[in-house]
């Protein structure tokens, strides 16, 4: 099983970015735990990361045939990038959406996702844990139909 984890803009600056509310943790520390727990599962990841809508655009594109699923944290682009949507609904992927923060519990605008619509389900709310269970999420989709 492969699977594309996608860190979308901003996330490179996680550690020192608004630390109340990403907390501490940077996006090396969560790939490391991200790669530890596929080793463990016996799922073969690869974890991008972009500031570019263009190019997690080409990076869905290029996912087409090659991978089985995608965890994304489209990051600000989830409130605004139906381009990003439209790319995974072309890759017609299983796609989990996670986010550090609970969207749903800061300014409005965050509620509203573009993404959510096409994914399996979003997590969101759980800090670095919620790319492991949006890979256990994923997991259990592509092995059980869950
Ligand atoms: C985020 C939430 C988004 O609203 C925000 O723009 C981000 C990070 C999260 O992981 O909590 O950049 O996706």
């Amino acid at each position: 099983m492969k699977i594309l984890v996608m860190h979308g803009p901003n996330l490179n600056l996680l550690g020192t970015r608004e630390p109340s509310i990403y907390g501490n943790v940077t996006i090396k520390e969560i790939n490391s735990a991200i790669s530890a727990l596929a080793l463990e599962m016996g799922i073969e990841v690869n974890i991008v990361q972009s500031n570019s809508e263009g190019a997690l655009i080409e990076r869905i594109h290029a996912a087409i045939g090659i991978y089985d699923g995608i965890l994304i944290n489209p990051a600000a682009y989830t409130h605004t990038s139906i381009a990003i949507r439209a790319a995974l609904s072309a890759a017609a992927l299983p796609v989990v959406e996670v986010h550090l923060s609970n969207i749903h519990s800061r300014e409005e605008f965050r509620s509203r996702s573009f993404i959510a619509p096409i994914a399996l389900g979003q997590i969101s709310g759980f800090g670095p844990d919620s790319y492991l269970l949006g890979l256990r999420a994923i997991f259990n989709h592509l092995t059980k139909g869950l």
